[in-house]
């Protein structure tokens, strides 16, 4: 029997799942979650780790090759290490990536790499303690530098940071930030706000183009050329100062989309399928897992529903009527 790969009605081939293992976080980030009040799921609607591995299983033999375990906060999940192993023996993935916001990974790096992880993207958005506090509700950025420089000991290597510019909150650390790469193996991506689960009016304040970050390389004064072959690194424009050990990066999924190299599938913690990030279409696998043929067809049908692109520039022009509904979800219930 041939299996059938993961191709949609574009023509684009889904080599990377996107697996949300809890929607829990020990931080409060603004742009993610309300400081108070915020519902998770009970634990008996989460996936288990064997039922996560038979989706990977499955999906492997469909083409998918790369696995990225997000949140909410991954590392609140008990014996991650477990889940990891796991994947890592499943023929067909190559690559298993851990979004983290890097509190909690320090401890835990060396334990996560010989259990077959390979490269990890830590969320830092400030590097001064106080506006880091500010911004997670409560974080210490000083745990986030230590899990920084364990990473780099233990060899789970290139480390890319995820820094959301924020309008008026960080836009002035941008040179700090790019200043961490002239001496260390790490990529700083820039990535724009997405207007995802929250207020309109929030992202409207916030939301910054990224064409900042160039205006900031020239007040420096700093030569910088492009890279490409960032591993893993997707849609982002890549680029290093000159004589730089490190590099940066500009994620702008909404001045300027990348759906036209989308590649990628998530998998949320409570069980469904979303073939975008943008809209509201979520097909729940749960109840097929363990029927391959159910769950091999179910993942064709969701990729039938992948959309062209999503519309969030629609939202900077102002209200305009957007072709599908916008998820309800909230960026933490989906895993970024
Ligand atoms: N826009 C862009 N990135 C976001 N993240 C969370 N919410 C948003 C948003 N609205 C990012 C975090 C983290 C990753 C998990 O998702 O910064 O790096
Ligand atoms: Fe937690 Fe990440 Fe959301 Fe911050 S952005 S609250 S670290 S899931």
């Amino acid at each position: 029997m041939t299996v059938p790969r993961l191709i949609d009605s574009f023509g684009r081939k889904h080599e990377y799942l996107r697996i949300s293992v809890t929607d829990r976080c020990n931080l409060r980030c603004v742009y993610c979650m309300p400081e108070e009040g915020m519902e998770f799921e009970p634990s008996d609607k989460i996936l288990t780790y064997d039922e996560i591995a038979d989706v990977v299983r499955v999906v492997a033999e469909m083409g998918i090759s790369k696995i990225r375990l997000t949140g909410g906060e991954p590392l609140v999940r008990k014996e991650l290490e477990k889940l990891v192993g796991m994947i890592s023996h499943i023929p067909g993935i190559e690559d298993i990536a851990l979004t983290t916001n890097g509190i909690f990974l320090g401890p835990r790096a060396a334990k996560l790499k010989e259990a077959g992880l390979t490269r990890v993207n830590i969320s830092l958005d400030s590097l001064r303690p106080d506006r880091f506090k500010m911004i997670t509700r409560g974080g210490n950025v000083q745990k986030v530098l230590d899990s920084i420089d364990t990473c780099l000991k233990v060899g789970l290597t290139p480390i890319k940071l995820n820094v959301l510019l924020m309008k008026g909150v960080n836009d002035d650390e941008i040179a700090d930030f790019i200043s961490l790469t002239k001496d260390r193996d790490i990529h700083v991506r820039f990535i724009e706000y997405m207007p995802i689960g929250h207020s309109d009016e929030q992202w409207k304040s916030l939301y910054l183009p990224l064409s900042t970050v160039k205006e900031v390389c020239t007040q420096q004064e700093w030569d910088y050329e492009s890279v490409d072959n960032v591993k893993g690194n997707g849609p982002a424009q890549n680029y290093r100062l000159k004589g730089a050990v490190g590099s940066f990066g500009l994620i702008h999924p909404v001045s300027e989309h990348f759906c036209q190299s989308c590649n990628r599938l998530r998998l949320t913690a409570d069980g469904y399928i979303k073939p975008c990030l943008a809209w509201t279409e979520q097909f729940q696998v749960r109840k097929v897992i363990g029927d391959d043929e159910a769950l091999r067809q179910m993942f064709l049908e969701a990729i039938g529903t992948k959309p062209e692109h999503h519309e969030m520039y629609k939202f900077l022009q102002g209200g305009q009527e957007t072709t599908h509904t916008p998820t309800h979800r909230r960026m933490s219930q989906i895993g970024g």
